[in-house]
């Protein structure tokens, strides 16, 4: 229900604009000064504050200034004095939602008191929204209790307060991205956009493009005007993921962008000023890659002046028991389940699996056994299967090159590796395979070994 708070001095005043708002259907208070005024706000969170301009003490002006609204600031409107115009025109500098003159004229009354609650209601809305958004993302949702995820906390929290650039290095699923925008989301840029680009994921001749936009016809099929990321986080984050796949050319380009703070729209002549933080991530060695002339050298200096190593998660074990706690009690929300926690030999279990898919597997895997498990702590059981699903699954991960593969050689590869690993005990082999002694034996009897 949409709360309004009339603010005059004058007594009938205030009754006719009560008698109007409560016929209307609004819940009304009221306050004979801005000084009770002040105090009542913090009692009933209006939506709306409908102030006389002059009065004893305070004035509407004043109020409108004082009121910042901790949590949520509510539309104001100021009621002026016929021949004071100025101060209306004063007040909507300030921050006013509208002015009424007075006297009065009850239906344009009505129709702004309308207009100021729909107002309001939409920006609690959006606030609401932002709310889940920044805790969704806070800095303390992030979870680890192992001395280098405190650490990682730290050095967070300090990066969150500035826009220095920060490169988060780390194996794929330890976090990366969270990482970023909560850090994004703990900034002064929070109410900015955070956009997000892979850049492992853009077709090279679209780099440019993307980043930068384009003019009406700078190229065949450019028909109108597009601003890129750049300008579409400006004031906010953009996040480069997987930087090092960043083509050699666009490197030139982004180490430009991050000394001039500017960007040029491509078939533009002008430059544009941005501010723009700059969070970079990648799963690669970039110093590797840089040895190998794949990374300009003067870039990487600058987009690591705050190094973030995300370490993997058989390298903090002691993370595994919170966060797999973490995960049971989100899935237990979200499929309304009520699995309190782990058995003890299950722990085990989670600790001492090596999690090649780090958190974003563990959070799978305790994802299925939360929807899976009909007991009340979740068994052995219930994630031996995963684990070890995920483990086969791992090991497939093959990238298949351009020019194709011979699926016998693999074979023959793989069966020699795992007999290679497995000191010649083919019963050790075939279960690093996944496969029967019989099935191993056999597949192994025909290639030349
Ligand atoms: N410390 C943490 N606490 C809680 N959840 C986490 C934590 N770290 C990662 N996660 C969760 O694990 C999943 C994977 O994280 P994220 O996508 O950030 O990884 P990434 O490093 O970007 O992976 P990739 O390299 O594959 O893109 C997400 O669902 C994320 O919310
Ligand atoms: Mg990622």
């Amino acid at each position: 229900m949409t709360v309004i708070l009339i603010v005059d001095d004058e007594p009938l005043q205030r009754d006719i604009l009560k008698t109007i708002l409560d016929g209307e259907g609004y819940e009304t208070v009221t306050s004979s000064s801005a000084e009770e005024a002040l105090i009542r706000i913090k009692q009933c969170n209006p939506d709306v504050i409908l102030t006389d301009l002059k009065m004893e003490g305070m004035d509407g002006i004043k109020l409108l200034e004082s009121v910042t609204g901790e949590t949520f600031k509510p539309a104001i409107i100021i009621m002026t004095a016929y021949g004071t115009i100025s101060s209306a025109v004063d007040a909507i500098k300030k921050g006013a939602f509208d002015y009424l003159s007075k006297p009065l004229n009850k239906d344009v009354l009505i129709l702004t008191i309308r207009r100021a609650a729909e107002h309001a209601r939409l920006v609690k809305e959006n606030q609401l929204l932002k709310k889940e958004l920044y805790d969704k993302f806070r800095i303390d949702g992030i979870v680890g209790k192992s001395e280098r995820m405190k650490e990682l906390v730290e050095i967070m929290r300090k990066v969150s307060g500035n826009s220095v650039i920060v490169l988060i290095n780390g194996e794929s699923g330890t976090g990366k991205e969270l990482v970023a925008k909560a850090i994004h989301y703990n900034s002064p840029r929070k109410t900015r956009p955070f956009i997000a680009l892979n850049c492992a994921a853009i077709p090279e001749n679209l780099f440019e493009s993307e980043l930068f936009g384009y003019e009406a016809g700078a190229f065949t099929g450019a028909v109108a005007r597009k601003p890129g990321l750049f300008e579409a986080a400006d004031g906010g984050t953009l996040f480069l993921d997987e930087v090092a796949d960043l083509p050699l050319f666009m490197q030139a380009k982004l180490l430009r962008v991050i000394q001039e703070k500017e960007i040029r729209r491509l078939g533009s002549k002008e430059s544009l000023t941005i501010d723009v933080r700059i969070i970079t991530a990648t799963n690669r060695d970039i110093e590797k890659e840089m040895q190998k002339g794949n990374f300009r050298e003067d870039l990487y200096y600058r987009l690591r002046v705050v190094p973030i190593y995300l370490p993997p998660l058989r390298e903090r074990k002691d993370d595994i028991p919170v966060l797999a706690e973490h995960f049971i009690e989100k899935y237990n929300r979200e499929f309304g389940k009520r699995i309190q926690g782990l058995e003890p030999i299950s722990v085990n279990a989670l600790v001492n699996y090596p999690w090649p898919g780090n958190i974003r597997q563990l959070e799978s895997v305790i994802e299925r056994a939360v929807i899976m498990s009909d007991s009340a702590q979740i068994t052995l059981d219930d994630i031996r299967g995963e684990l070890r699903t995920a483990k086969i699954q791992h090991h497939l991960e093959v990238k298949i090159p351009d020019e194709g593969i011979s699926f016998e050689e693999l074979e023959k590869d793989l069966l020699r590796q795992a007999m290679t690993k497995a000191n010649g005990v083919v019963a050790k082999a075939a279960r690093l395979l996944g496969m029967s002694y019989k099935t191993f034996w056999y597949r192994w009897d025909q290639i030349d070994q």
